[in-house]
């Protein structure tokens, strides 16, 4: 059964290296979210332990969706931390392990973090997601607004430069 969480404390053993494993997983498939290569074992450690920390630093809300209390996907939201920028947040790193995507996950991952955020009072959101990609569909399903895309912005695990699309989403009612 899929259950969606907030991590507010350090996981379990058990679910940190599965975050490790679903990261290297969706990196391994070519996903752009930051990584030319597939992280090993002990870079992907520090990337979540460095995503742990900002969460308990209320820096960043994280999301996790679990099939039988197996990992199934993740999502993050960058909270701004400047005065004129509180109502805003980043959504990053959308990630469902290849076995688990088509069956809702990806999606209801995003409707539980936005809801989330408009629990907190933000009420804009943006997102960046290279062309093309599933993501850019479900986002666009999601109700994302496309602002315009930038050629050569990121570089491909196959180390071409492609073009990324700027989204953004108006949270809880709010007006552009
Ligand atoms: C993008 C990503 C998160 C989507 O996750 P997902 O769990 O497969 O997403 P969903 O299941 O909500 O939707 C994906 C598709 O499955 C379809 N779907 C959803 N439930 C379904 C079901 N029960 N049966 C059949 N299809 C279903 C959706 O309609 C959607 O179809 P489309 O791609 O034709 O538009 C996933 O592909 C991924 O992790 N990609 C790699 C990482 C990445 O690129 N992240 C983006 C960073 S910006």
């Amino acid at each position: 059964m899929l259950e969606i969480k907030e991590l507010k404390a350090p996981p379990s053993l058990e679910l940190f290296s599965e975050l490790v494993e679903l990261l290297q997983d969706a990196v391994g498939g070519g996903a752009s979210i930051g990584w030319t290569h597939v992280p090993s074992t002990k870079e992907a450690r520090n990337y979540w332990s460095e995503v742990l920390e900002a969460v308990g630093r209320g820096e960043r809300l994280l999301f996790v969706a679990t099939d039988n209390h197996v990992c199934a996907g993740a999502v993050q939201i960058a909270l701004a931390p400047r005065q004129n920028a509180r109502h805003r947040g980043e959504m990053q790193k959308l990630m469902v392990h290849s076995q688990y995507r088509r069956r809702g996950t990806g999606q209801a991952l995003i409707g539980a973090i936005e809801h989330a955020a408009a629990a907190r009072g933000l009420t804009l959101l943006v997102l960046d997601v290279r062309v093309g990609d599933d993501a850019e569909r479900l986002y666009k399903r999601c109700g994302y607004q496309y602002v315009g895309t930038i050629p050569g912005f990121t570089q491909s695990t196959k180390g071409s430069f492609e073009p990324t699309a700027i989204y953004y989403r108006r949270l809880g009612g709010a007006q552009a």
